[in-house]
């Protein structure tokens, strides 16, 4: 049985984790292969609603075990205070459900205060991070020079390491910025108890999912942040650090191309963004006022991580498109059908005009997106409230055209439609 790999589509918050819940009720192992606790991946089940941000959606189902790969980076922090709250909502996550690689990088609090103070006084305007230290936990791997999972097995070495971390990024918080310096001896510290803590769930865990392949079973890869945040295939430099689109599962899990399976995209059936950077098809006004909702809703567009307002707009197919042939998306689950009801008309931008021409593709990647204008086909919407939809024929037929015409845009088949965020609300085409 194959790697299927559940990659974000847009900018994120897409509804992968809703979708990974789903998924996960038939795979034995559900893996993280990137970013960190700038993560929110929300389950919904029944009353309780569960906000994921470093530990793998699938650990819901009891029977999933969780790996966290190579390629995350990891704030023990974090973890600790989410295995916490997991047990508080009656899922323990004992050694047995998690493993979390010997390889992925740690983040400290001088990464976090690295993260302020670099976008307190970024040139060029803030990139709207969400402060958890991703990018300059990130910076020091690629420098050479990070903290890794596997350092907590070695307490004497592991102090070393911490404290010459502190030490060199206070260098930076100090000189380059006029931030406080952190105290080392304290940090490292704190980083002795979370390898107390922590030890006994790390592990290789290529070799072990290449056991678990190998035995048969199946692997869900859940993806976080989304393909426009990819760092290279994103909308540079207002992206995050890692490579959210789906061939660097087998990067940041350590595994192979024969591993691979399905490639399933998730995509709102409407566009939002947190953070600063290009969004031609961003709405204000009524329009964005009724796809963003209030706030009053868990569902509404406000930031799983930092609480933040999201800017939202139509679905944009030019980049659906982008993001089919930089994931090679094998089909699409669409999450939020709910939330266009009664929003008539509705558009879609199928190309850009810019330069004089009309554009399908962008004539030079993602450079310059700000500059293209939407080229909208609007279609009629409709009135019906599709919550309780079960069936592909009980959609409002308006509601199957634009999903078709998202189909025929994409050359992607759509095989899930959300219309709800509780586990049952879904519809699911044969
Ligand atoms: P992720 O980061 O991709 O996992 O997405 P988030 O959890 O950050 O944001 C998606 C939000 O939409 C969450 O609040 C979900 O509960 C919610 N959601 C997912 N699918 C649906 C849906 O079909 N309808 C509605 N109303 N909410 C949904
Ligand atoms: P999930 O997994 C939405 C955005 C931030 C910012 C940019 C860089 O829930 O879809 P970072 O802290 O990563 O350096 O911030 O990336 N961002 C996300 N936006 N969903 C996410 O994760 C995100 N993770 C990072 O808002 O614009
Ligand atoms: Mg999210």
């Amino acid at each position: 049985m194959p790697l299927d790999i559940i990659v974000g589509a847009q900018w994120g918050d897409e509804g992968k984790g809703r979708m990974v819940d789903l998924f996960a009720s038939g795979a034995a192992v559900v893996a993280r292969w990137g970013g960190g606790d700038n993560a929110g991946h929300t389950v919904t089940v029944g009353d309780t609603v569960f906000k994921l941000h470093l530990i793998p959606s699938g650990i819901i189902h009891p029977h999933t075990i969780g790996v966290m790969g190579n390629g995350m980076v990891i704030n023990p922090e974090t973890l600790l205070a989410e295995m916490a709250k997991l047990e508080e909502l009656g899922v323990p996550v004992p050694p047995e459900r998690l493993r979390i690689s010997l390889n992925a990088h740690l983040i400290t609090p001088a990464h976090r205060a690295l993260d302020a103070a670099q976008e307190q006084q970024r040139a060029g305007g803030k990139i709207g991070t969400t402060l958890r230290g991703i990018g300059p936990a990130y910076v020091d791997k690629a420098a050479r020079r990070g903290l890794r999972v596997g350092d907590m097995l070695d307490e004497e070495d592991l102090a070393d390491k911490v404290k010459a971390h502190v030490e060199n990024t206070n260098l930076q918080l100090t000189a380059l910025y006029n931030a406080e310096p952190l105290d080392p001896d304290e940090v490292a510290a704190q980083f002795a108890e979370y390898a107390r803590q922590l030890k006994p769930y790390i592990a290789d865990t290529s070799v072990y999912l290449h056991q678990v392949l190998a035995d048969g079973k199946r692997v869900l890869g859940e993806g976080a942040q989304g393909t426009l945040l990819d760092l290279d295939h994103g909308t540079y430099p207002y992206v995050t650090s890692s490579h959210p689109i789906a061939p660097a599962a087998l990067v940041g899990l350590g595994l192979g191309f024969n591993a691979v399976g399905e490639v399933v995209g998730v995509t709102k059936v409407f566009q939002t963004r947190v953070g600063e950077g290009g969004f031609p098809t961003e709405q204000d006004g009524a329009v964005a006022e009724r796809l963003r909702g209030t706030g009053e809703n868990p569902w509404d567009e406000f930031g799983t991580t930092t609480g933040r307002p999201r800017r939202v707009g139509w679905l944009d197919l030019v980049l659906l498109r982008y993001a089919v042939r930089v994931n090679g998306l094998t089909r699409l689950a669409l999450t939020k059908l709910d939330i266009l009801s009664g929003l008539k008309p509705l558009k879609i931008c199928v190309a850009y005009e810019g330069g004089g021409r009309t554009h399908r593709e962008l004539p030079l990647g993602l450079r310059g997106l700000e500059d293209f204008k939407p080229v909208y086909q609007e279609l009629p919407g409709w009135d019906e409230d599709v919550r309780a939809v079960r069936t592909w024929a009980d959609l409002p037929q308006a509601a199957r055209d634009y999903i078709h015409l998202i189909e025929e845009q994409s050359r992607v088949a759509v095989g899930w439609v959300s219309v709800g965020p509780e586990r049952d609300q879904l519809v699911a085409r044969g």
